[in-house]
């Protein structure tokens, strides 16, 4: 290895090791696609990520009047990510939204920080265990932050959100990979995830409806800023033959979404049940229609 690196050095040039290989201008704050000539791979996933739409995603756009209601730009376009803090607005490549540079450089020691302990030529890198923690994310994702804490759960945002790809190279730019052993990769996609047809308990308790969020530990749906929203749909048939559709709508905004393990209560129209269909659909933020989630045939407890 190390008569490797030495080879390469001299192929290179000489003078001191590190600041032949410092590439002066990854700490003058570039784009992202500038972290992609080595970084190729997570660039790409983060390419695919609503991270990287924070900006130029069309619902902001219009929310935000067209990027003039200021205090809505700093999350969509930040200089500089500290845990529980809301961040600054950036000031050049706004188009990047929640971009490399915002999540990993750090003014105070002019270094990428991130979870491992690397050696990294191009740039100065610190190992910097908040990373790790759900706090990271808690300066933006406020409510969805708040609610994770009331859930008391273990798992954090970056376990569900940011799942291992197990170990991989960091980088892919030929031959500086050669010198470094793969590392432990998470998916920079960010998932929004879908909550699974067992994560959502329904029960039938005489006419009501009890409806619990027992697998996601936050709201269902969650948000700050955007309107995610859950249906409810559900068709009562009655001994006599009659039918009834209830509808219920579940949203942040309407401030009835459904917490981690409290049940909602649904009241169905009072007569002898013989049995109810539910149907549950999602559809996120910037989703453009629902998609089902679950789908279940209730009956009533014999008497
Ligand atoms: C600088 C602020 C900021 C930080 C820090 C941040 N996010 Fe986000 N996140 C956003 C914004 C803004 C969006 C919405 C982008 C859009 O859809 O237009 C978003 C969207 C998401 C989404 C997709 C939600 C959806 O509706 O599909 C997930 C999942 C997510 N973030 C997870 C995380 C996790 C996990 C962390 C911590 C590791 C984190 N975020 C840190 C600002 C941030
Ligand atoms: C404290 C940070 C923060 C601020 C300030 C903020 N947002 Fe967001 N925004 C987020 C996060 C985090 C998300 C990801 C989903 C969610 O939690 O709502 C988001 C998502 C969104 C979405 C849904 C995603 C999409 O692209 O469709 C819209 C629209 C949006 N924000 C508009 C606004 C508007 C308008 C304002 C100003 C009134 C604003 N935001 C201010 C953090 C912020
Ligand atoms: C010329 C190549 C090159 C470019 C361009 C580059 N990096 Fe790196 N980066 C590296 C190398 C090499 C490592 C260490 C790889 C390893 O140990 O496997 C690294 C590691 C990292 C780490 C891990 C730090 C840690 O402690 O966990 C982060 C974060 C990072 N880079 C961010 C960035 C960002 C953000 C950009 C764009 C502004 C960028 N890099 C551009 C070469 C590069
Ligand atoms: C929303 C903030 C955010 C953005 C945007 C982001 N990262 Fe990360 N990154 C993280 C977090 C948090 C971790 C640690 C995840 C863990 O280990 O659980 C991480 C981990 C890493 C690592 C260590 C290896 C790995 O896969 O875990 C590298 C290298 C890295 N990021 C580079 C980049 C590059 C390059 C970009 C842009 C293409 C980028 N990151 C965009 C938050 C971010
Ligand atoms: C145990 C796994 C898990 C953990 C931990 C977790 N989430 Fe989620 N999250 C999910 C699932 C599953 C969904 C998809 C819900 C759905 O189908 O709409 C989701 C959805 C989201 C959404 C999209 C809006 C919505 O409700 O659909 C955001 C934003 C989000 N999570 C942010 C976070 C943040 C920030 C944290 C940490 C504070 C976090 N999540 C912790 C599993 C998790």
């Amino acid at each position: 290895m190390f008569l490797l690196v030495f080879t390469f050095a001299l192929l290179v040039g000489c003078g001191p090791f590190e600041e032949v290989f410092v590439e002066e201008d990854l700490l003058e704050r570039p784009q992202a696609k500038r972290c992609s000539d080595c970084h190729t791979q997570i660039y790409k996933e983060w390419l695919r990520s609503r991270h990287a739409k924070a900006w130029t995603s069309e619902h902001f756009r219009g929310e935000s009047e067209n990027y003039t209601k200021t205090k809505c730009l700093p999350c969509h376009a930040p200089h500089q990510v500290d845990p529980l803090k809301k961040p600054a607005l950036r000031a050049e490549f706004k188009e990047d939204g929640v971009s490399c540079i915002a999540c990993h450089f750090k003014e105070e020691t002019r270094s990428m920080h991130g979870p491992l302990k690397v050696w990294s030529p191009p740039h100065p890198s610190k190992k910097d265990t908040s990373y790790l923690s759900s706090q990271f994310c808690a300066g933006c994702h406020q409510e969805t932050f708040k609610e994770w804490k009331r859930a008391k759960v273990d798992r954090t945002c970056q376990s569900c959100h940011m799942p291992s790809l197990g170990k991989k190279d960091l980088i892919q730019k030929f031959p500086f990979y050669l010198f470094h052993l793969a590392k432990p990769r998470t998916s920079h996609e960010f998932p929004t995830l879908k909550v699974r047809g067992e994560d959502i308990r329904l029960e039938l308790r005489g006419s009501s409806l009890l409806f619990t969020n027992t697998g996601v530990p936050h709201n269902l749906p969650t948000a700050d800023q955007g309107n995610p929203k859950l249906y409810l749909i559900t068709k009562v048939t009655y001994r006599d033959g009659s039918t009834r559709i209830v509808r219920r709508i579940f949203s942040p905004q309407a401030k009835n979404a459904l917490p981690y393990g409290t049940p909602r209560v649904v009241r169905l129209p009072a007569g002898e049940i013989e049995k109810v269909e539910v149907k549950i659909f999602r559809k996120l933020s910037w989703q453009e229609r629902k998609e089902l989630i679950k789908e279940k045939e209730l009956l009533p407890a014999p008497q």
